[in-house]
């Protein structure tokens, strides 16, 4: 198998370095990129822009076929759509990542963008699929599997550099929220962010984004020496 055609699912707590790394590892080996994260957000950011009450399980479980959520797979340039308007921007407010784990943990909006992430990753060749629920449920086959850490210190300290500038938040706070958001994925009872048994664990506490990527891409080589 040539790297360019490895199916590989990176999972992981925010603040890892997960999106980054991910990206980085397509864009050097020519492999496509999808962010379920940016999936969940956007549905979060539907419901909340059309009214739907997100700490309603049973108004999320129905509104939860409305939306049509269209994902780039361009690493360089990761796009997403919401009924045909652009999202980007708009998911990574403070209003959706606070209600981003409600909506996540709804049953009905797992299985959505669970069907919408296979079909995705069949559509074409090689592809990097990042998450919380990549390794354990959506592509269980990959040929990769890799789960991301680092300490909550570190993860707080790399979540508030993203946001400088554009919502200034103290250390302090950024660390609360990730906490209590990474407690909700883990602990809700629908495919929640777990290593997977035969994924590959790599604190990235102590490393720089290019070591991270750098032992990445060597296990994709590896992987695809094998097959
Ligand atoms: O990676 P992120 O922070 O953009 O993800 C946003 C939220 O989406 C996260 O708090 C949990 C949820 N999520 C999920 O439940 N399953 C995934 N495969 C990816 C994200």
């Amino acid at each position: 198998t040539a790297p360019a055609a490895v199916i590989v699912a990176i999972d992981g707590p925010s603040g890892t370095g997960k999106s980054s790394t991910s990206k980085a590892v397509a864009a050097k080996l020519g492999l496509r990129y999808l962010d379920t994260g940016a999936q969940y957000r956007a549905i979060t950011w539907w419901m909340l822009s059309n009214g739907v009450d997100v700490n309603d399980p049973a108004a999320v479980a129905t509104a939860a076929a409305k939306p049509t959520i269209v994902s780039g797979t361009d690493p360089g340039s990761p796009a997403i759509t919401v009924d045909g308007a652009d999202a980007a921007g708009p998911i990574r407010t403070r209003e959706v990542t606070a209600a981003v784990s409600a909506v996540s943990a709804v049953p009905e909006v797992r299985a959505r963008l669970t069907e919408l992430q296979r079909q995705i990753a069949r559509a074409g060749r090689g592809i990097v699929v990042e998450g919380r629920d990549i390794g354990t449920t959506v592509l269980p086959d990959a040929d990769l599997k890799i789960f991301l850490t680092a300490s909550p210190e570190a993860r707080a300290a790399r979540r508030s550099g993203e946001l400088k500038g554009k919502e200034a938040t103290g250390l302090a706070a950024t660390r609360e929220a990730l906490i209590k958001r990474d407690a909700a994925d883990s602990g809700r009872k629908v495919s929640p962010l777990a290593k997977a048994d035969d994924a590959h664990e790599v604190d990235t506490t102590e490393l720089t984004l290019e070591q991270v990527v750098e032992c990445v891409v060597t296990l994709v080589e590896t992987t695809a020496d094998r097959a």
